[in-house]
């Protein structure tokens, strides 16, 4: 029976959810793919915080290098702004040859292009579900589609904290209350500013483009709109007009000219995208030969944020496996 070692990076929110559903499901998971399956080294930032999950069979090490060193799958669950350092941790798992699952969708964006190349280069196995979509399995359904489609557009709402916001906005919250109910239903962080400002939803779009439609945009070319832009006018008008104020991504490929809009804008109350409510996200991917196809899904939060993780999991030990 073939060992595979899984190297964990991070044991916050993702992180430790992650670990419950390898510690719940991995002795199934071994036996039906007749692997033996480990979680030894675990890179965190503090080795000595009190955690939420059981560390007592695990090696904790605050060296990423140490933990990516012993592990055939590296599974990133890394928080913090530093998308530098993951970029670099990432990339040396890569060059190492291990396959490797991300959550971090900020360095993806940022560094999409470099580590789907060393990807290639290297001819290792390489998964991104955590990054976009939440449970939505986007990138199986981008990968089934690059045999005959072109992808000419990817669009929807794929920022939850955003969307709850808006909608309890639409029922006359104050922008201030409805961030508070938003923190207080876990659909937004403490600092909420790439949520509301449109960040989040940027490195979403950038994401899907760079493996819908093979281009990786330039973060730094995109201004997202802020939903705190919205006034109490803006719902009025809407509401006249029968429409909704929702936080939408778009990007488009328009014979080889590729656009990215990402901010709140009317759409119409009978339209798929008014009917998606709280921490739902909406991925309509729309194509050459079948046109729309719309997937619907929690986006928000770390079951399933983790159970994409877990299923890329699966995934990447069926790759090596074969
Ligand atoms: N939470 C969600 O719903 C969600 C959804 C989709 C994607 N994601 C992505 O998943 C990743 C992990 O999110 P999370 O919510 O699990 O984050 P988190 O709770 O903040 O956990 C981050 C983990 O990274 C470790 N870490 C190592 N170096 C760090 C540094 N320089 N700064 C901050 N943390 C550092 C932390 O170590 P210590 O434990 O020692 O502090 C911790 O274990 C993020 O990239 C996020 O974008 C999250």
């Amino acid at each position: 029976m073939k060992n595979i070692k899984i190297s964990l990076l991070g044991l916050g929110v993702v992180g430790s959810k992650l670990l419950d559903y390898v510690r719940e499901n991995g002795s199934e998971l071994s036996r039906r793919l007749e692997v033996q399956l480990s979680i030894d080294k675990v890179f965190v930032r503090d080795v000595a915080k009190r955690r939420a999950v059981d560390v007592s069979d695990l090696i904790l090490t605050n060296d990423p290098y140490e933990a990516v060193k012993d592990g055939d799958i590296v599974v990133e669950c890394l928080g913090g702004s530093g998308a530098q350092q993951t970029r670099e941790i990432v990339l040396s798992a890569i060059k190492a040859q291990k396959a490797v699952i991300m959550s971090s969708k900020k360095c993806l964006a940022l560094y999409g292009r470099e580590i789907t190349d060393a990807v290639r280069e290297n001819q290792t196995y390489f998964r991104y579900d955590a990054t976009v979509g939440g449970c939505i399995p986007v990138s199986s359904v981008l990968e089934s589609m690059g045999k005959c489609e072109k992808i000419n557009k990817i669009y929807g709402i794929c920022n939850a904290t955003s969307n709850y916001i808006l909608d309890e906005m639409q029922n006359n919250s104050t922008y201030a209350s409805a961030l508070q109910k938003a923190k207080e239903k876990g659909f937004a962080e403490n600092d909420p500013g790439d949520d509301v400002d449109g960040f989040d939803a940027l490195y979403k779009s950038v994401i899907l483009a760079g493996f819908g439609m093979g281009h990786w945009i330039d973060c730094d070319t995109i201004a997202p709109t802020s939903i705190k832009s919205i006034t109490a006018e803006d719902f009025c008008k809407a509401r006249q007009k029968e429409s909704a104020i929702k936080p939408i991504f778009s990007v488009e490929n328009k014979d080889g000219r590729y656009s990215c809009f990402v901010g709140p804008s009317a759409v119409s109350r009978d339209s798929i995208l008014a009917s998606v409510k709280g921490s739902n996200n909406m991925i309509v991917i729309s194509s050459s030969e079948s046109g729309e196809r719309a997937f619907y899904g929690q986006g928000a939060g770390a079951k399933p944020t983790a159970s994409a993780m877990f299923d890329d999991l699966v995934k990447t030990i069926k790759e090596i496996r074969h």
